[in-house]
């Protein structure tokens, strides 16, 4: 199963240019028009929805965060995204013209399978995107789209989670043309952009390698911080999740900004601090925020696209990632900070395709 590769999980992290390229194949037609067969939705359906719920837990829900950005910015239709664990407490406010979406690599999630049924008896259209065919969530669902990773066996999502963000970019871009709300111009540039998303993450993985010495900072200290705005915040997020499971290490995430209204404290000489720095207006806060933590002792690792000199200088580590507009960038930055999540593990010599205390699928409440 895990061909040349030494674990499932690397196996995996490497399979995302194949999985990328497949879905690209199999969802765009060359009139650049978005199918998903059973899963999609027509004008009228789309035009009919005034509010999109997304509901998923862990990783899933951070594709969801990504997504809720997207569907927002071409569909223009509002959208509540929570853990599913969270979502029957909030009283959700579902109606006839609600969306409700649960995103699931197994489609068996039981927080997530009890958030579906609340919103299927208040009437909303309920549509899953899931890596299983014929999961008890596929099966409960008004439409299904397939995020077609193939069988993801490390307990850490990788692939699944990349695949999630590009179904709902997908769907985001199809809802919007359907709509109306984003124009066809466009539309065609984010597609097209789209299509070349596989070739850069092979560059990334091209170079994987390059992270592996990144692990030796990883591990030198009990706790390990990752900053990010806006997008580059549900990297963070999702990069914390994946360091925690495999290396149990304590890692946390926050938005850059918020960092220093409080949690700046934590920082020490030699803490590691992980900063995301891709979209391109926010650099320069990033680079406030890195000279704020290192100024503080902090030792860094910071995700950029292309080249920056002022944040080499400063930064300890720099990794580059290849030019893709902002919008985009959560389907590449994620994947060194898999590696590294992966890197740590090794380091400490854990179990990293079965991590301490976590099964593939949560099936208890
Ligand atoms: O199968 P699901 O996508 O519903 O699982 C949700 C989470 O339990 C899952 O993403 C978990 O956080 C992973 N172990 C993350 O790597």
């Amino acid at each position: 199963m895990k061909n040349k590769f030494e674990h499932l999980m690397l196996k995996e992290i490497f399979e995302q240019t194949e999985v990328m390229e497949n879905t690209i194949e199999d969802k765009i037609n060359g009139n650049n028009e978005i199918n998903f067969k059973n899963g999609g939705f027509t004008s009228e359906e789309v035009k009919n929805f005034n509010r999109i719920y997304i509901a998923a837990c862990g990783t899933a829900f951070h594709a969801g965060l990504s997504g809720k950005i997207a569907l927002e910015r071409f569909t223009g239709i509002p959208v509540k995204v929570n853990v599913a664990s969270e979502f029957r407490y909030e009283q959700p406010v579902i109606d006839g013209k609600t969306l409700a979406i649960f995103i699931s690599q197994s489609g068996e999630t039981a927080d997530t399978l009890s958030s579906l049924a609340l919103a299927k008896s208040k009437g909303a259209t309920i549509l899953v995107i899931t890596n299983v065919e014929n999961s008890t969530m596929a099966k409960q669902a008004d439409k299904v789209i397939y995020t077609m990773a193939g069988p993801e066996l490390s307990i850490a999502s990788t692939k699944a989670y990349t695949n999630q963000v590009l179904m709902l970019y997908l769907l985001a871009l199809d809802m919007g043309n359907k709509n109306d709300y984003i124009d066809n111009k466009s539309y065609l540039k984010i597609l097209e952009e789209i299509k070349l998303i596989s070739a850069k993450i092979t560059e990334i993985l091209d170079d994987s390698e390059l992270i592996k010495p990144m692990a030796k900072l990883t591990t030198s200290r009990p706790s390990v911080y990752f900053l990010g705005r806006y997008l580059d915040y549900v990297t963070a997020k999702e990069a914390s999740l994946k360091l925690k499971e495999t290396s149990y290490i304590h890692a946390e995430s926050f938005p850059a900004g918020e960092f220093k209204h409080g949690p700046i404290a934590l920082i020490e000489d030699g803490t590691p601090v992980v900063l995301i720095a891709t979209q391109d207006e926010l650099v320069p806060n990033m680079i406030t925020s890195l000279k704020d933590v290192k100024a503080n002792g902090a030792k860094t690792i910071t995700v950029i696209k292309g080249t920056n000199e002022e944040i080499s200088n400063i930064s300890d580590y720099v990794i580059s990632l290849p030019y893709t507009m902002d919008l985009l960038t959560p389907l590449i930055s994620i994947i060194p900070l898999q590696l590294l999540a992966y890197y740590t593990a090794l380091e400490l010599g854990n179990d990293v395709d079965k991590p301490r205390n976590l099964t593939k699928a949560v099936v208890i409440e």
